[in-house]
Order: C-alpha cells, then sequence, then structure tokens
C-alpha cells in the first residue's frame, strides 16, 4: 500500500477497496457509501460493532441534500460551517446512497463536507457518498498523523493520502436536527458556535444507542489514565497543559495554554505518552469552555469515565 494521489485513490474507492483519507479533524479509513461489502470490511478492520454507524462525507451541500432531508436549521448550520468540522444527523432521503450497513439500519444518516483540500479532492473525483470512521482500530484514540492512520487500519487500505498532520485534532461535533437540536458529540465546533446560530441545544438522550460513539472507554490508550492531576505520580507519564516544567515524560498539550493547539496535539500526544514506557498517565486540568469541552469529553472517555 502506497501513497497514492485522490484520482487513484478514488478509483480504489469505486472498486470497493477502503482509503485511508486526512481530513481537517482526524484520519478516516474510506469507503463507498453505497457498497454494503466495502462497508462491511470498515466495521471489520476497525473491529467496529456493526450496531455504531457512520459519518456519510460529500463534497458539497447539494449531494448532502440528495442523501439526507435539510430542515431550516441543517441550512443554516451547512451554510456557516461547511466545509468543515460538523457533522448533521438528519432524516435519510436516499437509503441506497448510504446503505443500511453504514447506517447501522436507522432511518437517520449522518452528513459532513469537511474542509481538507486532499478529502474535497478524493470526494469530488469520486461524485457520491463516503463513509469514514476514524482510521483507528475500535476504541482506540483516534489518529491525528499519517503514520498513526496506517499503523492503525493501514493493512486493510488499498491506497493512502498523505495528508500531514491533522490542523483540527478532535473530531467533528455531531448535532442532531430530528426533533429538538442536540449535541450527540462535542467536538472541534462548539457549542456556543453552534447556538450562536439556531439557538439553544438540547442534552443528548441518555441512551448511547442514539449516538454510540459515545460508549466510555472509546479513545482509550493501553496505559491507565488519571484526570486532573497536578503533578506526575512516580512512573507517569504526564499530559501537561500550560506553562510546565520539562521533563523525560512530559507532553505539553499547550505550553502558552491554548485550547486549539490543545485539540490538535491531543490524541498524538496520548498516543506518544502511552509508548513513553511510564505506568499510567497523568493529565493535568484543563478547562471546559469552548473547544475544553470536546477535550475534557475525549479524556474522560480515555480515563474510561464516562457511560
Ligand atoms: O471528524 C470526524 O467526524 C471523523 C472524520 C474522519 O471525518 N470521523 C469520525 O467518525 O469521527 P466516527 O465513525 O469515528 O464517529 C461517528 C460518530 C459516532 O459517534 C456515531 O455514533 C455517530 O457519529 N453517528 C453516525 N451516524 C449516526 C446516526 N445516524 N445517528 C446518531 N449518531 C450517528
Ligand atoms: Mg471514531
Amino acid at each position: 500500500m502506497d501513497a497514492a494521489d485522490p484520482i487513484t485513490a478514488a478509483r480504489a474507492l469505486k472498486r470497493g477497496g477502503l482509503v485511508i483519507m486526512p481530513t481537517e479533524t482526524v484520519y478516516g479509513l474510506a469507503a463507498d457509501a453505497a457498497n454494503a461489502r466495502a462497508v462491511a470490511a470498515v466495521y471489520e478492520a476497525k473491529g467496529r460493532p456493526s450496531f455504531n454507524p457512520l459519518i456519510a462525507h460529500v463534497p458539497d451541500l447539494a449531494t448532502a441534500r440528495r442523501i439526507a432531508r435539510f430542515d431550516d436549521r441543517a441550512e443554516r448550520l451547512a451554510e456557516r460551517f461547511w466545509p468543515g468540522p460538523l457533522t448533521l444527523v438528519l432524516p435519510v432521503a436516499d437509503p441506497e446512497a448510504v446503505c443500511d450497513l453504514a447506517r447501522a439500519g436507522l432511518d437517520t444518516v449522518a452528513v459532513r463536507a469537511p474542509a481538507h483540500p486532499l478529502a474535497r479532492a478524493l470526494l469530488e473525483a469520486f461524485g457520491g457518498p463516503v463513509v469514514a470512521p476514524s482510521a483507528n482500530r475500535s476504541g482506540r484514540p483516534s489518529p491525528t498523523t499519517f503514520a498513526d492512520a496506517v499503523e492503525e487500519t493501514g493493512a486493510a487500505a488499498v491506497a493512502a493520502l498523505d495528508g500531514g498532520p491533522c490542523a483540527v485534532g478532535l473530531e467533528s461535533t455531531v448535532v442532531a436536527l430530528l426533533d429538538e437540536a442536540r449535541l450527540l458529540r462535542p467536538g472541534a465546533i462548539t457549542r456556543a458556535e453552534i447556538e450562536a446560530v439556531i439557538g439553544p441545544l438540547a442534552e443528548a438522550e441518555a441512551d448511547a444507542r442514539r449516538s454510540p460513539g459515545r460508549l466510555a472507554r472509546h479513545y482509550a490508550p493501553d496505559l491507565p489514565v488519571r484526570l486532573e492531576a497536578e503533578a506526575p505520580g512516580p512512573g507517569e507519564a504526564f499530559l501537561a497543559f500550560g506553562p510546565a516544567p520539562a521533563g523525560e515524560r512530559v507532553f505539553n498539550l499547550s505550553p502558552k495554554g491554548d485550547l486549539a493547539e490543545a485539540a490538535a496535539n491531543l490524541f498524538a500526544l496520548l498516543r506518544a505518552a502511552d509508548r513513553s514506557g511510564a505506568s499510567g498517565i497523568a493529565v493535568a486540568p484543563i478547562p471546559g469552555e469552548g473547544l475544553g469541552e470536546a477535550i475534557n469529553d475525549r479524556l474522560k472517555r480515555a480515563a474510561g469515565f464516562v457511560g
């Protein structure tokens, strides 16, 4: 499997192959959304339970409107944030375009138009919706570099696009617009940014099956993770935030205390800490506002706290 160009990669998708695709959030493992065999291969490569539905990636709003029913709120959010790290869960309009397996049998579909130029080039060349879960094996941190993506699921892919390190580093925000607007997964676009466009968001339902990506022990490294740590204990690696003394196993998410920088570094530094030979990973407190909501959400899952 070699680093490919978008045209070659689009041909591979047409033939039912899987492709490693960079996006501005994290790397994805892409497949033709209409091809159930290709979609099955994605679930298999990730070891992902098949009740956890996938996001359909599209090059533009016109393609999105063919597969999902857009209401006024969806139009306004897409207008404001696409292309970009926002996923909308909407009633499905064309159940063949995104096959049953990709939707885990639901009558809704998750859609997003990514901003990364290589993702856009691939989607335009392919000319239809492409499902792409994060390219990690299920339950592991999402890959934010080409090397991490290839290490996680490269063996299952026939082509891989090298887009460099992901600029955002956290997965897209998932908003369901079925009845009330609900935040299913905090992410790269903050709650406040969404609410500024469509008004207050309802809380996600406790029923995890509505957004199975919210299961506990998602994004987990191999080592135990300890949150809200002021300093590392003996043998622990330390994920610092803000000014902190350097050290052999100290990985600073953002020395200047910037949440966007911390988001971009989060998964790569979790992986680095995991490989450092430490006995565990201590994580400094991270403020909860803005992007901090999504960062703390992923950290709690890495620590296995969220049900
Ligand atoms: O940033 C991202 O969104 C990345 C990049 C590659 O685009 N993709 C990603 O995909 O994070 P994945 O499969 O790891 O997460 C998809 C999330 C899951 O939490 C899933 O449960 C939810 O979206 N989801 C997908 N379809 C849904 C639906 N119909 N209803 C509710 N939740 C849905
Ligand atoms: Mg994922």
